[in-house]
């Protein structure tokens, strides 16, 4: 590595939306990074944005395969800071019961597993004291978000593995938490769902009346990262607009 004081940081959904804030803001800070999805062209296309120290990873999390493709890509480096971004769902909730079983299956696995195989892949890696992993929680498992429940749910899940995580790895010095957007709109998430309409009703909702950004995002991740915030672990830190009040 080529800056001595550079961090090695791995960020799930590293090509698009916060993760991608992300991977900038950490690139920006001189750390070297991995951003990891299953979208080879997304990926090496922000890795030929940011520069040099951003090595695409090409991984589906959900399956095991992409969990030891990412452990074999880090293999050998101290993992400092651990981004789990990866996450999303589909609108519609299917009315058939195969297709309310696959829906939530899918959204379970976009983003619990991903999360969770993430953090089991670098594991081993994880630099013992003073690791960082950060997840994604979401404001819809606050407020039981549409999409047929399925992703509320998923997130809820992740904010209590999170607690057990913070448990699990404090023995080593290393802190677990969750930043929980509110509504960010300059991503990949909601596809063609925002409409003019869509973004009035979820701005009228935050307390300083605007959505919010993915640069914002990638802030409190940068700064769940730093020694500053080393006292800091198994919370959810709200970045919401004042959309949820102190939970
Ligand atoms: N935007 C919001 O308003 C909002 C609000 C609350 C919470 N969040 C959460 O914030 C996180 C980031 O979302 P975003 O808003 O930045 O949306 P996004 O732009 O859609 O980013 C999601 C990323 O996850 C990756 N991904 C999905 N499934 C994956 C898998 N199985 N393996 C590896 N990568 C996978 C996608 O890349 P590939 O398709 O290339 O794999 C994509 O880059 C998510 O966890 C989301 O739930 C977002």
């Amino acid at each position: 590595m080529s800056n001595l004081s550079s961090r090695a940081v791995v960020i799930s959904g590293g090509g698009s939306g916060i993760g991608r804030a992300a991977a900038e803001w950490f690139s920006a800070a001189g750390d070297s990074v991995w951003i990891v999805g299953r979208r080879r062209e997304v990926l090496e296309r922000v890795a030929s944005e940011l520069g040099a120290g951003v090595h695409p990873v090409v991984a589906d999390l959900s399956r095991v395969e992409g969990a030891e493709t990412v452990r074999a890509e880090l293999d050998g480096i101290d993992v400092d800071v651990v981004v789990a971004s990866a996450g999303g769902t589909a609108a519609a909730l299917p009315e058939d019961l195969a297709g309310i079983a696959r829906k939530w299956n899918a959204d379970l696995q976009q983003n619990l597993l991903t999360a969770v195989m993430l953090v089991e892949s670098l594991r081993p890696y994880l630099r013992r004291p003073g690791g960082r992993v950060i997840g994604l929680g979401s404001i819809g498992a606050q407020l039981g978000s549409g999409y047929g429940g399925s992703y509320g749910a998923a997130k809820a899940a992740l904010h209590a593995w999170i607690y057990w995580l913070a448990q699990d790895l404090g023995r080593d010095g290393i802190t677990a938490n969750l930043v929980v957007p509110g509504y960010i709109p300059n991503t990949e998430f909601f596809g063609d769902r925002v409409t003019a309409e869509f973004d009035e009703v979820r701005v009228q909702r935050s307390l300083i009346g605007r959505a919010g950004t993915s640069a914002e995002i990638a802030a409190s991740i940068g700064f769940l990262a730093s020694a500053d915030a080393g006292y800091i672990t198994g919370q959810l830190l709200g970045v919401n607009g004042g959309m949820v009040l102190g939970r």
